[in-house]
């Protein structure tokens, strides 16, 4: 579905002249097209458009496809973020541990997904920091960009995405540019999850994470690259990385390389 799947934007029934507007405006940056939601239901408004997937842009995004619309949610991402903006430390969230970010560092998410971790990260680096998404499928990328742009925490409005792949975009960043470098690839077994997590398990790039990749984010890093598993840790073994101790039936698993 992914690589030819052709996406329009269109809003909730009644728009404001407020939203209306905006839906518009990222329609047009990103060179998608609107189809105005004229009191039809969403399957009637991807029939007309030819369209196989909607962005329904409101006060939140969503997005509809395969005849469902699921409203975009950064998950306990949320969560994690106000935590810290409550003054939390970075000790109770095991990814923040393991990534050793700090206020400050720009961070490169290799793998945005719904952008739960970039969150997150932004939310740890805080207003003197930067985060940078990089997201290969573009139905992806564009509701995650959408959600997070609509999202009320201000860490969110920091995070900068982008559709592409890692690998590509990696191998023309310039040396030591970020601090932090972090992936949390698809992982191969499947778990128990929420619908939208479900949606991104469908329509994510499931193509396992490459050596290659983490090579050349380790020339990106200044300090290194954190790579996310589920436990028991069968694509860390693959790329032959160990995991940094954990606590006991952790269900996620981080490997650190110091960067080159
Ligand atoms: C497990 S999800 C990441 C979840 C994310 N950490 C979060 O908090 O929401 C992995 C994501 O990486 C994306 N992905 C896989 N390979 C990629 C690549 N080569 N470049 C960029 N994104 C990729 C998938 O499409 C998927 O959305």
């Amino acid at each position: 579905m992914e690589s030819c799947v052709r996406l329009a934007v269109t809003t909730p029934l009644d728009p404001s002249a407020a939203i209306l507007a905006r839906a518009r405006a990222s329609a047009d940056r990103r060179a998608l097209p609107f189809h105005p939601r004229s009191n039809r239901s969403l399957a009637q408004v991807a029939a007309s458009a030819g369209a196989d997937a909607l962005l329904v842009l409101g006060a939140h995004a969503a997005l509809w496809t395969d005849g469902a619309e699921q409203r975009w949610h950064a998950g306990m991402g949320s969560l994690r973020a106000k935590r810290l903006a409550q003054g939390e430390t970075t000790t109770s969230d095991s990814f923040l541990q393991s990534a050793r970010l700090r206020p400050g560092d720009a961070v490169l998410d290799g793998t945005l997904g719904l952008g739960a971790d970039a969150l997150v990260a932004a939310a740890a680096v805080g207003p003197g920091g930067r985060v940078v998404g990089l997201e290969s499928s573009p139905l992806l990328a564009a509701w995650a960009g959408e959600g997070l742009a609509r999202h009320p925490d201000p860490a969110a409005a920091r995070i900068e995405v982008f559709a592409a792949d890692h690998a590509a975009w990696l191998d023309a960043a310039p040396d030591r540019s970020f601090d932090v470098v972090v992936f949390d690839p698809m992982f191969r077994h499947a778990r128990a999850a929420e619908p939208s997590f479900d949606l991104l398990r469908r329509i994510g790039d499931a193509r396992p994470l490459s050596l290659a990749a983490v090579d050349r984010a380790r020339r990106v890093a200044r300090r290194g690259v954190l790579v996310k598993d589920g436990a028991p840790g069968w694509d860390l073994a693959r790329l032959g990385l160990a995991p940094m101790d954990s606590r006991r039936g952790a269900q996620r698993l981080y490997a650190w390389l110091d960067a080159t």
